[in-house]
């Protein structure tokens, strides 16, 4: 799939199921490298990026399999502790790697991740913190390389909330000797599974999900069954689709209690939401009012959910500021969404968004996952039609968008 073509489209309709957080899933297809033998993982969503976990895992000489919505993976007594740049290029996640293989094989070689359409991303504190452990690393010919003779527990403060230095501490900490203390911790839904993941291997990891995570290493940790939480930035594509369409749906599966500022958000744009036992019931009847946007780490608003939030933005009542505190330079789709016709002006991490009544189709380019998907969800919203190109994008992200999309009456075709 390289190009989605969008149609104006009437009030969504139906029920959606919200698959396998991809954040979450990458994270616990990192963490079987902790442990011989074969796990098993549910609600994994069919997206690009978990091919690319899967073959990096591959790489090491462990074996992948799929069927449906599980993921099989064995991990044989001897593997390889090195994650090359042909895959770590694709899928920055790959550095989540370092942390678990330095703990179990006390050494490990991982390529440095490059920049991206959000700018820069440094790996700074994951390394300042595993170096706390006692990891030593040097870097050369654009890799990681770390030794240790031993993790040895220890407080680590992180700078900023990192998810992946939260994570690549977490992995690294359930092997080590004595307690690690990782404070200002990430607090991502998303760090919770991985925590439970870890402790249904035989970890011993308190308070994931607060910003004081404790964990007392063990000496052997063992495979073992998961199910992957929800993706709630997948949830929130819905959400975004029906703000600018109108109509009422179910987000079957999705976690409300993930999502509570954004409901709270979506609740001061007109939306009603409410708690379903099905997971989101969501309905919009008129055009949305705009309100102004700060993203923050968790509880706060996710930077994921930011440009679908200004898709939505760009067709409502009013004027909205945004402001973006994670990735200085994730605007880029901005551009394509005022050649759609919005009326938007960027001043460093700040967007000023004055709504308009109609977006007009266009021919325009998805830079990233989530940007992709705002131009659909504007798409939906537009007149004549919008053809989105680099759509392969989207799939290392979204299991079948156009597949769901249609399922609510949405005029949404691949090809
Ligand atoms: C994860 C998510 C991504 C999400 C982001 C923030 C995955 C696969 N990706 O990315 O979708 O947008 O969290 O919620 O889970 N930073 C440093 N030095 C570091 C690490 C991070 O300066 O060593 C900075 C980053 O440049 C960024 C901020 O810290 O400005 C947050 O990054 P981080 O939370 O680490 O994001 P990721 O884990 O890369």
């Amino acid at each position: 799939m390289d190009r989605i073509t969008v149609r104006p489209s009437g009030p969504l309709s139906g029920r959606v199921a919200i698959s396998g957080a991809k954040n979450s899933v990458l994270k616990l297809m990192a963490a079987t490298t902790l442990a011989e033998g074969r796990f098993r993982l549910d609600n994994v969503p069919d997206i690009a990026d978990v091919t690319w976990m899967a073959a990096l895992l591959e790489t090491m000489g462990m074996s992948v399999e799929r069927a449906g919505q599980t993921l099989t993976v064995d991990h044989p007594p001897d593997i390889t502790a090195e994650a090359p740049y042909e895959l770590v290029e694709k899928m920055r996640a790959g550095i989540v790697v370092l942390g678990p293989l330095l703990a179990r094989f006390g050494r490990a070689r991982v390529a440095l991740p490059g920049g991206d359409d959000f700018g820069p991303r440094p790996i700074d504190m994951h390394l300042r913190g595993l170096e706390a452990l006692g990891a030593r690393f040097e870097s050369s010919h654009g890799y990681v390389t770390g030794h240790s003779d031993g993790l040895i527990g220890a407080r680590v403060v992180l700078e900023f909330p990192s998810v992946g230095a939260t994570e690549n501490l977490l992995m690294a900490g359930v092997l080590a000797k004595g307690t690690t203390i990782v404070d200002n911790a990430a607090r991502e839904p998303e760090i919770s599974d991985l925590a439970a993941f870890l402790n249904r291997m035989g970890a011993h990891v308190l308070g994931a999900g607060s910003s004081t995570i404790t964990i007392e290493g063990v000496e052997q940790l063992a495979p073992v069954e998961h199910v992957v939480v929800p993706d709630r930035i997948e949830a929130a594509t819905f959400l975004a689709a029906l703000g600018v369409t109108g109509g009422e749906i179910t987000l079957v599966g999705a976690r409300p209690d993930h999502m509570d500022v954004l409901c709270e958000k979506l609740g001061g744009m007109g939306m009603r939401i409410s708690p379903d036992p099905d997971g989101l019931w969501a309905m919009a009847r008129d055009r949305a009012h705009s309100v102004d946007v700060t993203t923050l780490p968790y509880p706060g608003l996710a930077t994921d959910y930011l440009p679908l939030l200004v898709a939505m933005l760009a067709v409502a009542d009013g004027v909205g500021i945004v402001t973006e505190n994670l990735f200085a330079g994730r605007f880029r789709y901005v551009d394509e969404l005022t050649r759609m016709g919005a009326d938007i002006r960027t001043e460093s991490h700040h967007a000023v968004i004055r709504g308009v009544a109609r977006l007009s189709g266009a021919p325009v380019r998805a830079h990233d996952i989530r940007a992709g998907a705002a131009l659909v969800v504007a798409g939906l919203g537009a007149d004549g039609e919008t053809v989105i190109s680099d759509a392969h994008h989207i799939e290392r992200g979204y299991e079948d968008l156009v597949g769901k999309l249609t399922g609510l009456g949405a005029d949404v075709v691949a090809d």
